[in-house]
């Protein structure tokens, strides 16, 4: 079977920094992968150069039948085609103050998409039932907890219909009782066979729930493997920040 997701030579500078310096990794559908490594090591510039938030200078991002070899200059249409491959959560989650959750889940699929907003409004109300807010589709994102806004964030994001999730630090902006909430959302996803790739420093539910660990040092990938990555790591530089994660957790 090949990989939904593929990157291939990922490489970015910023002015004179060298942010990312030839990233691989490959990824089936329906698997999960996590990005860890210490602050500045490149995790969200690969995210965000998946969705081409970010213009890498070379490499290549496959998702599905959508590819980009940033070698050359993208068009705009291939830009759009595999920008809709995927869907971002943010640490923090961004919602439209001033609209409901209803009017942020309905806002790309109608805007963007053009679909009808009878139709959004329907696969909105099952999302928020997925996330576990249910009937909550006219409250305004400051009537909800932190937890339940990232929960949104979440449905916001597959309410576009992408074919992989990225997410990042989705719990690292919320107070710890509302971590939980949130990361048992993911936890449902990956067991409804979504494709996740998830910048983490949740190291205990990265255990559960991945299938690839990345350890990125310094713009590479150091370390990669399954989830023993995490429990039994066999580079020194992996070893240390997961002992400093653990006991900060
Ligand atoms: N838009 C930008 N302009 C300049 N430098 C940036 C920009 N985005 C990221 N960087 C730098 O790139 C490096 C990697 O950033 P980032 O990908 O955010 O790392 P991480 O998510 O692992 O903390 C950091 O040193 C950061 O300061
Ligand atoms: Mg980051």
């Amino acid at each position: 079977m090949t990989d939904l997701i593929e990157v291939h030579g990922l490489e970015k500078s910023f002015g004179p920094h060298h942010v990312l310096r030839g990233v691989d990794f490959a990824a089936p559908a329906g698997s999960v992968t996590v990005l860890l490594g210490p602050s500045g090591s490149g995790k969200t510039t690969i995210l965000r150069s998946m969705n081409v938030l970010a213009t890498p200078d070379a490499g290549v991002v496959r998702i599905g039948d959508s590819s980009i070899d940033f070698s050359r200059p993208p068009d705009r249409r291939a830009i759009k085609s595999l920008r809709a491959r995927s869907g971002m959560v943010f640490q923090a989650h961004n919602l439209f103050p001033h609209k409901t959750v209803l009017g942020n889940l309905i806002e790309g699929p109608v805007q963007v998409q053009k679909r009808s907003p009878d139709e959004a409004a329907a696969d909105a109300r099952a999302l928020l039932e997925q996330v576990g807010l249910s009937g909550r589709e006219d409250a305004y994102p400051s009537q909800l907890s932190g937890g339940q806004q990232q929960r949104v964030g979440i449905a916001r994001a597959l309410a576009l219909k992408p074919e992989v999730l990225l997410l990042d630090e989705p719990t690292s902006a919320l107070d710890p009782e509302l971590v939980g909430e949130v990361l048992a959302v993911i936890r449902d996803l990956a067991a409804e066979n979504w494709t996740l790739v998830i910048v983490t420093h949740e190291v205990h539910f990265a255990q559960d729930v991945a299938d690839q660990v990345l350890f990125l040092d310094e713009g590479v990938v150091a370390e990669r493997g399954g989830a023993e990555v995490l429990t039994d790591p066999q580079e020194e530089r992996t070893r240390r920040f997961l002992a400093r994660m653990l006991d900060a957790g």
